[in-house]
């Protein structure tokens, strides 16, 4: 493999185009509506302490893994996975790899989508001043109302799937960078706001630290751990091709490491923000934390519609989102529509068609699965918990314990540490330790928790 490869979709123009792309990949959903709620649901900072150690542990190494593969061979996660393994002389069975990838991505997007659209929806709410001076009970009272309607979810989904899709097609390394430069500072900005703002809470903002810095593990279960670490994936975008295919567009001259621990932190300090700035809010208005899926929907808006200046604050927080979630969108499909265009000699433009089309139609199930199938159970879940459960906890921890697998012990040695060129032997001698031995034990042993054996 030369050095002068480069993707045939193009490359970033520098190292902080790709920190941005990544970061916008990273940052999204899971961070501020998937974080709070899943803490909610685990019992706090027993959960909080295990989601922190499997992003240090894990999850950094195998980012640096999968944007090292992505870098190498300059391809889509598939092919990524047919070219690595036959330089590495290994079984071309590892192109399904690839392939669970893209298909995790698929099933993602297919409810990414509709909780986008929310967000959109919450953005017009806001607008017309739909939270003002409103309580706990209204506010849910509206969430309730909301989620009664298939017709409405569809026609917000659909919009997100659209302005995806509109991103894709011209190529994820062109407008993005200009418009995730600029959202993800006023995002940060946005939030310390809204931290500023649960201090006043005072004896409410404390409880709320409490519950999600105090450990107290006897409230943490086998499958929160699984949550946790399946999080850990997802909130960095791990397990399905994402980061490898950003990484295939990766300049040569950057070094992975410093580019992956900026990512992770960032990451990192945007959830616990948005916990911080949550929790205080649903112990103030008397909420469960345990809500689910509706946690931010039914807090932040009574915020909103209470402090000075709430409604401009209101509707600037769901752009905000809106855009977190199109630029983590994005990185959901774009394995799916590479692999079209390398692969099946599509033009981009058929491509996102195709890809969209199956998703949005994807989507439909997860809609429905809040109002009139919201019945219809398989294990005992909804169809939105189950392609959660699926994905966030199954696939993407497989994934991601394959990529450490093949990094660590198909590869040459001398390619891995050519490709990642850490700033010191150790770095690497470190990063060699924890892919070959500490990642995929952890993600074994949770595995192995979950069924029972452990
Ligand atoms: N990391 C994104 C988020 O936190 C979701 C995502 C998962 C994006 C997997 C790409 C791949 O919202």
């Amino acid at each position: 493999m030369t050095d002068t490869k480069k993707s045939i979709h193009g490359e970033w123009s520098s190292r902080f185009a790709f920190i941005l792309a990544a970061t916008g990949s990273a940052v999204g959903l899971g961070n501020i509506w998937k974080f709070p709620y899943i803490t909610g649901e685990n019992g706090g900072g027993a959960f909080v302490i295990v989601y922190l150690l499997c992003v240090l542990l894990i999850g950094i190494p195998i980012m640096m893994a999968e944007t090292m593969l992505g870098r190498r061979s300059r391809q889509n996660p598939i092919n990524t996975m047919v070219t690595l393994a036959d330089e590495a002389g290994a079984d071309k069975n590892w192109h399904y790899l690839g392939w669970m990838g893209v298909i995790a991505g698929f099933l993602i997007l297919s409810y990414y989508s509709v909780i986008a659209g929310w967000a959109s929806a919450y953005v017009l709410k806001a607008l017309t001043g739909s939270f003002f001076g409103a309580d706990a009970i209204t506010i849910k009272g509206l969430f309730d109302h909301f989620m009664a309607s298939p017709v409405q979810l569809t026609f917000w989904h659909s919009l997100f799937m659209l302005a995806t899709m509109l991103i894709v097609v011209r190529g994820v390394n062109t407008g993005l960078e200009k418009a995730v430069r600029f959202l993800m500072p006023s995002l940060f900005v946005l939030l310390i706001l809204m931290v500023a703002y649960a201090m006043t809470f005072d004896e409410y903002y404390d409880q709320g630290i409490k519950f999600l810095f105090t450990p107290d593990f006897s409230k943490l279960t086998a499958n929160g751990v699984l949550t946790a670490m399946g999080h850990a994936f997802f909130t960095l975008s791990l397990g399905m091709g994402a980061i490898m295919i950003y990484g295939s567009y990766l300049p040569k001259d950057v070094s992975i490491a410093k580019t992956v621990y900026l990512i992770a932190g960032t990451d990192t300090v945007v959830a616990l923000l948005a916990g911080i700035a949550i929790f205080p809010i649903v112990f103030a208005a008397g909420l469960e934390p345990a809500s689910g899926p509706g946690l931010i929907f039914q807090t932040l808006p009574i915020a909103f519609g209470n402090m000075t200046g709430g409604w401009l604050f209101g509707i600037l927080f769901f752009v905000m989102l809106v855009f977190a979630a199109l630029s983590s969108s994005i990185s959901l499909i774009e394995p799916a529509v590479a692999w079209l265009v390398e692969n099946k000699d599509m033009s981009r433009q058929q491509a996102c068609i195709w890809s969209g089309l199956i998703t949005w139609l994807l989507g439909l199930g997860t809609i429905f699965s809040f109002n009139v199938w919201s019945g219809f159970k398989v294990f005992d879940r909804t169809i939105f918990q189950l392609l959660d459960y699926l994905t966030a906890n199954l696939m993407l921890p497989i994934g991601g314990f394959c990529i450490a697998v093949f990094a660590g012990w198909i590869m040459k040695r001398q390619h891995t540490e050519h490709e990642l060129d850490m700033p010191d032997a150790l770095s690497y001698q470190v990063w060699r330790f924890l892919i070959c031995y500490v990642s995929p034990t952890a993600v074994f042993f949770v595995f192995l928790h979950v069924v029972g054996v452990l």
